[in-house]
């Protein structure tokens, strides 16, 4: 996670995001700071990515890139107004001795926010932030099998904010942000489906971090705790209003650290 000591909506990269809008800079570093309490007491160490100056979206970890194992796949932004942050990313994990290996420079691929381990399968999503063409090299550079989704709604411009892995049967998912094809890919990997409707999609409830058997929520409308509850989860909300603005919730502002993919050819 990265404090969000230089956070604000400085441009406009997605739908959610108007310069005219203030962030409350005081707000915004509560919600961050009860965040990392909450995912700490739920059992996750937390470690921290230095802020920097001109960044504001350096809050935004999940888009670092792709972790797996000790090996780092650095994003290659959409937008340029991102790629300043790189370097920070990369600086991190080669201090902590990642092998740090690069996808080629004429593709998109925004990191974890656009690529979720299912099972063995690193499920990506392409269109508004990263491209298809993206996928097959981060399959050659992880050895993982990638399934791509064509995500289909410009507000739900990653996809995790339509896709949450829950454990080894189950993802909460918003079908309503993928093509067709997207959501057969989607019901052929994951065995139960926790499907959300339009407002649930909307208040980011995918973009959710899971931590053992604690699910931190941006929110969480009653029918979709009861479900969780009934899988045998714990939900945890944690207010995170002040990253809205910027189009982002829990997920977004983390990055897993303990990801090891699974090998292409295995189930
Ligand atoms: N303002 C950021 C952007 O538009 C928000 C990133 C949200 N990250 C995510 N993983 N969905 O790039």
């Amino acid at each position: 996670m990265c404090p969000p000591e230089h956070f604000g909506v400085l441009y406009e990269i997605n739908p959610w995001m108007h310069r005219e809008v203030l962030v409350d800079a005081d707000a915004a570093r509560q919600q961050w700071e009860n965040l990392k309490a909450t995912l700490e007491q739920a059992g996750a160490h937390v470690e921290v990515l230095p802020p920097a100056r001109d960044l504001p979206d350096l809050v935004f970890t999940a888009n670092a890139g792709v972790v797996n194992g000790s090996q780092f796949v650095p994003s290659r932004f959409m937008h340029p107004e991102r790629r300043g942050e790189v370097p920070h990313y990369v600086a991190w994990f080669e201090e902590r001795g990642f092998t740090v290996d690069w996808l080629p420079d004429h593709v998109h691929h925004e990191g974890a926010g656009d690529a979720l381990p299912f099972g063995s399968v690193l499920l990506s999503g392409y269109r508004f932030r990263s491209d298809a063409a993206s996928h097959a090299y981060l399959s050659r550079l992880t050895g993982a099998a990638v399934r791509s989704v064509e995500l289909a709604d410009e507000r739900l411009y990653h996809l995790d904010l339509t896709f949450c892995p829950l454990d080894e049967r189950r993802a909460m998912v918003a079908p309503e942000g993928w093509d067709r094809y997207g959501r057969r890919v989607v019901e052929a990997l994951v065995p139960e489906l926790l499907v959300l409707d339009t407002d649930q999609t909307l208040a980011f409830c995918a973009n959710s971090v899971v931590v053992n058997s604690t699910v931190v929520m941006p929110s969480c409308p009653p029918p979709v705790g009861r479900q969780l509850e009934a899988c045998g989860f714990d939900v945890v909300v944690c207010n995170v209003d002040e990253f809205l603005k910027a189009g982002g919730a829990c997920r977004c502002l983390t990055l897993a650290l303990d990801v090891t993919l699974g090998p292409q050819g295995a189930r």
